[in-house]
């Protein structure tokens, strides 16, 4: 948490190594990012990082389906595998009955559980979420956040969570407050 402009993005951009950092070192899990060459920045994006946006960021002219298999596309995942994930992850988000539709005919609340399903379907180690509640109503945000917590746990991955409202830090076990680039509570 932080007020706008201290840094939150920058530092889920950087790790995720997006941004290139200009001092000091990043690691995440057994990576380097500080030190990793292109080819392994992308190796360490489509493998460890599943990232969800404010703005959701799915892709228009794909259906729910087709954005949730992506990321399994991108690693070369066995189609079939694929297949079973996809539907696995749309029923965990409650969105089966709109696996054929594309984004433009979903509500918000649906996108962002498009964008979830798809950040988890590869089983990253980290899922970075930059407000991911930032452009839903409560009971929508409210909702986002327990699925957050429940498929992080179910599937052991860590979440990093960037958010304004103080209520979602209900489903945080660490709130790290940040002002000026700096973390200044841990
Ligand atoms: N690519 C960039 N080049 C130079 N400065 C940048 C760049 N991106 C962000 N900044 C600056 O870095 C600081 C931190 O920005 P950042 O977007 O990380 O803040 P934030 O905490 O995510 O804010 P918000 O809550 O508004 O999203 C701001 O002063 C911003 O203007
Ligand atoms: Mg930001």
């Amino acid at each position: 948490m932080g007020p706008s402009g201290s840094g939150k993005s920058t530092l889920l951009n950087c790790l995720s190594g997006i941004e290139p950092v200009d001092a000091g070192t990043i690691r995440v899990g057994s990576y380097a990012l500080s030190h990793a060459s292109e080819s392994e920045l992308e190796r360490y994006r489509r493998e460890c990082i599943g990232y969800i946006f404010q703005s959701f960021h799915l892709l228009p002219t794909l259906s729910a389906f087709e954005n949730i298999e992506l990321p399994g596309q991108l690693i070369g995942m066995p189609t079939a595998e694929r297949t079973e994930r996809v539907q696995t992850l749309l029923d965990a988000v409650g969105l089966t009955h709109r696996a054929d539709h594309k984004p433009d005919a979903m509500s918000g609340g649906e996108r962002q559980r498009v964008a979830i399903a798809r950040a988890i379907m590869h089983r990253p180690q980290v899922i970075l979420a930059d407000e991911p509640t930032g452009s839903l109503d409560s009971a929508s945000g409210d909702r986002i956040l327990d699925l957050l917590e429940s498929l992080s746990r179910q599937y052991s991955i860590a979440l990093l969570l960037v958010t304004h409202e103080s209520s979602a830090t209900r489903i945080c076990e660490r709130v790290v407050h940040m002002k000026d680039g700096c973390i200044v509570s841990a």
